[in-house]
């Protein structure tokens, strides 16, 4: 059995190469769902420090990601109305589920200085690195 300590280590960790190896990845983090509450707490991340550290169930595009388990991208934040910004520097939003036994627990969470830079590939990525951290929830 991983402590919670070894866990936040290797998201950390993720977040860190994720930040460094894609320059259009400017505040990489993870969300999860914080106890049986609906709402959803931020874990491990790299980028700006940001107030949105309890975001409920429906708010924002994470919050609606909670909601839907869908991935969601934003190619301009500024055309969101259910938005949460965290820095005037964002311009775009990736926010892709991660799903444990078939429950959405949490997610993973991407702003981008640039407009529109999310791909089909950005997405698949995402898909798989959120398939794998739930391995080690
Ligand atoms: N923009 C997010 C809030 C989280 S910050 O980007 C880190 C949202 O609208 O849910």
């Amino acid at each position: 059995l991983e402590s919670p300590q070894d866990t936040n280590t290797k998201l950390l960790k993720i977040c860190q190469v994720l930040d460094k190896e894609i320059d259009y990845y400017n505040w990489t983090g993870f969300y999860f769902k914080n106890g049986d509450k609906d709402e959803l707490v931020l874990g491990p991340y790299v980028g700006a420090v940001t107030d949105h550290v309890i975001i409920p169930f429906g708010k924002g595009i994470c919050g609606q990601v909670a909601v839907s388990g869908e991935t969601f991208v934003v190619p301009d934040v500024n055309a969101q109305d259910n938005y949460l910004s965290c820095s005037i520097d964002t311009k775009a939003e990736i926010v892709v589920p991660i799903f444990k036994n078939g429950e959405n627990i949490g997610q993973i969470d991407i702003d981008s200085h640039k407009i529109d830079p999310f791909t089909k590939e950005d997405e698949e990525l995402l898909n798989w690195l959120c398939e794998e951290v739930a391995k080690i929830l």
